[in-house]
């Protein structure tokens, strides 16, 4: 028989990614997505593969909609990727956040332990519960201190307790992968890395002529959603549950980030950049590098992109989109 997974936030970039890897190994798929009154936009991601998915309409702040669904699907893997996941928005939008993030995680908990306790639970953390805390060899790694600097930040790691807590006392297959920054071309154009690419494709065109940003000195260990949702499902297939740690190890400045970008399109990003307060946060996450020993030792898992082939890869999209 095939497995059954339930995937929150399947509309969005790991969720579509994600969708179609189980869909690869036989799964069959259910997925959540709110209702917007834009609804022709709002399964962009996923519309190639939409007859393949079944989808059910809910939220993560309605526990009555999310219990009747895993009560109903009795999924084998529930993974819990919905989430207000902008770092920036988090500061104008604190309960919100927390009420998604956090108390959605909880019930999602609670729907599993009342309903469907033999269902594995996979939790979408966040390098961003580190804060500002760097191990003295310059990496995060589980035993880093966490201690987040955005109420995103703090909803997540709000999330990672409760996710050990239903592990350790309700025995809960319950597992967190701990997931530096991933991008793609399915990345949202308010992330760094889409937002840079698509302006710069952009300013190349003709179509704009600067592009605003804010820090540009802040590191990050990028990779690319394709080959973290592969480490997903690999955390919920091992023998036993526990957290992980899934980064490239490499990092990179926004800078960095606008240099090549900017000179593969034969273009030098220092003619078209501009910092704009706009985009400044009211406290910023430095430098980030995970250790990802862990999950490279025991499932053979690395990444199949390197940074410059993921950028390449958003360039070309952007290019075909905007040509
Ligand atoms: N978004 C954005 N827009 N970021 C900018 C800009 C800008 O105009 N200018 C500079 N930055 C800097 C941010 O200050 C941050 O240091 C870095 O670029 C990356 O920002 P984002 O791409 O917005 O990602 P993030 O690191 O805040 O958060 C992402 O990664 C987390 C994992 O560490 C999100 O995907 C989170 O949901 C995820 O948990």
């Amino acid at each position: 028989m095939n497995k059954i997974a339930f995937i929150t936030g399947i509309s969005g970039q790991d969720g579509s990614y994600l969708a179609e890897h189980l869909l690869d190994l036989g799964y069959e798929i259910h997925g959540l997505i709110r209702r917007q009154s834009l609804t022709e936009r709002q399964t962009e991601r996923i519309d190639h593969i939409d007859h393949k998915l079944n989808l059910h309409y809910g939220d993560m702040t309605d526990e009555h909609c999310l219990y009747k669904i895993i009560q109903e699907v009795q999924p084998d893997e529930i993974y819990n990727l919905a989430a207000m996941s902008h770092v920036k928005v988090s500061f104008d939008m604190p309960a919100f956040t927390i009420k998604t993030n956090s108390l959605g995680t909880l019930n999602i908990l609670e729907a599993i332990r009342n309903s469907s306790p033999q269902s594995k639970f996979y939790q979408a953390s966040s390098s961003e519960m580190f804060g500002n805390n760097i191990d003295n060899d310059g990496f995060q790694r589980l035993s880093t201190p966490m201690n987040p600097v955005s109420p995103y930040g703090s909803s997540k790691l709000m999330s990672y307790n409760l996710t050990k807590q239903y592990r350790t006392g309700y025995k809960l297959y319950a597992c967190n992968g701990i997931l530096f920054n991933h991008e793609s071309p399915r990345r949202g154009t308010t992330f760094v890395t889409n937002k840079v690419v698509k302006t710069a494709v952009e300013i190349k065109y003709g179509i704009k002529n600067v592009l605003k940003l804010g820090n540009l000195d802040s590191h990050r260990d990028w990779g690319h959603s394709y080959d973290y949702v592969r480490a997903m499902h690999l955390i919920l297939n091992y023998e036993t549950p526990r957290d992980w740690v899934v980064s490239t190890g490499e990092t990179k400045s926004v800078r960095n980030l606008c240099e090549y970008t900017f000179n593969q399109m034969g273009m030098n990003y220092n003619d078209y950049i501009i910092q704009d307060e706009k985009y400044f946060r009211k406290e910023e996450v430095n430098y980030l590098r995970g250790d990802s020993t862990e999950i490279r030792e025991i499932f053979g898992w690395k990444p199949k992109y390197t940074f410059n082939a993921m950028i390449d890869e958003m360039i070309d999209f952007w290019q075909s989109k905007l040509k």
